[in-house]
This record gives structure tokens, sequence and C-alpha cells, in this order.
């Protein structure tokens, strides 16, 4: 078992998932080599809703990285997941380079977040 995947898997333990019941972990590798780690945060009002992608990121910006090698995501399900699009979106802002990894109870799946998003909305286009 590899560092990053022990590590999403201790977050996905951590997962506020109540209302859908589906935990997620998320492990980020940033420039340097630390490990990052996220998990979804559901709410009562659903719609407000984080996933497990989207809190490491926001973890990894408050600790003071921006530069994103690996993302490793585990799931309770038994075909890995891949990530929601606006995970892909957030995930672009930081590294469109970016290796997803993902981990279900029978398999691993992995890809580039490119191709997961080709044609992404950059900065570059913006004023
Ligand atoms: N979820 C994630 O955390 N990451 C994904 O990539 C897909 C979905 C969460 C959101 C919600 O808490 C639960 O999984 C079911 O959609």
């Amino acid at each position: 078992m590899t560092d990053l995947l022990a590590a999403a898997q201790e977050a996905r333990s951590h997962a506020h998932a109540p209302y859908s019941g589906f935990r997620v972990g998320a492990a980020l590798e940033v420039e340097g080599g630390a490990v990052i780690t996220g998990c979804n945060v559901e709410n009562a009002s659903y719609g407000l809703t984080i996933c497990a992608e989207r809190t490491a990121v926001a973890s990894a910006i408050v600790a003071g990285h921006r530069r994103f090698r690996r993302i490793v995501l585990v799931t309770d399900a038994d075909a890995p997941v891949s990530p929601c699009g606006a995970c892909r979106q957030v995930l672009m802002e930081f590294a469109p380079d970016l290796i997803v990894e993902s981990h279900g109870k029978t398999g691993m799946t992995s890809w580039t977040l490119s191709d997961l998003l080709p044609a992404a909305f950059r900065a570059d286009v913006l004023p």
C-alpha cells in the first residue's frame, strides 16, 4: 500500500457523509513531497456539500502549497470513482498536469487531469 493510499484511507474515515453514506478520502501530493488530505463534508442543506478533492485543495492552499503532483482518491465503491466536474475545474486551477489515481474495493484507475477535463476554462483567457 502506498503512503498516499494510506493517507487517503485515513482521511476517508473522517468523512461527514450522513446523507449519501458515500465516504470519500483524498490525498494530494504537493511539490516537495508533502501530503495533504481531504474528505467529503456534507450538509443538511445538501447543495452545500464539499467533495474530498476540494477540501484537500483548500487545505493545501492554507498550508502554503500551490503546485500539486498527484491526487489519490479512495471510496467504498467497488469500481474506482472519477472526480466530479466541479473538482476537476478546481484542480485544474493549480495542476493541469496532475495525475489522478482512484481506488475502489476491486481495482484502481489513473488518468491525467487533462484527460478528464479537456479544453478546460483557464485563467489565461481572463483580462
Ligand atoms: N464526492 C466526493 O467527495 N468526490 C467526488 O469526486 C464525487 C462525490 C462526494 C460528494 C458527496 O458527499 C458524496 O460523494 C456523494 O455524491
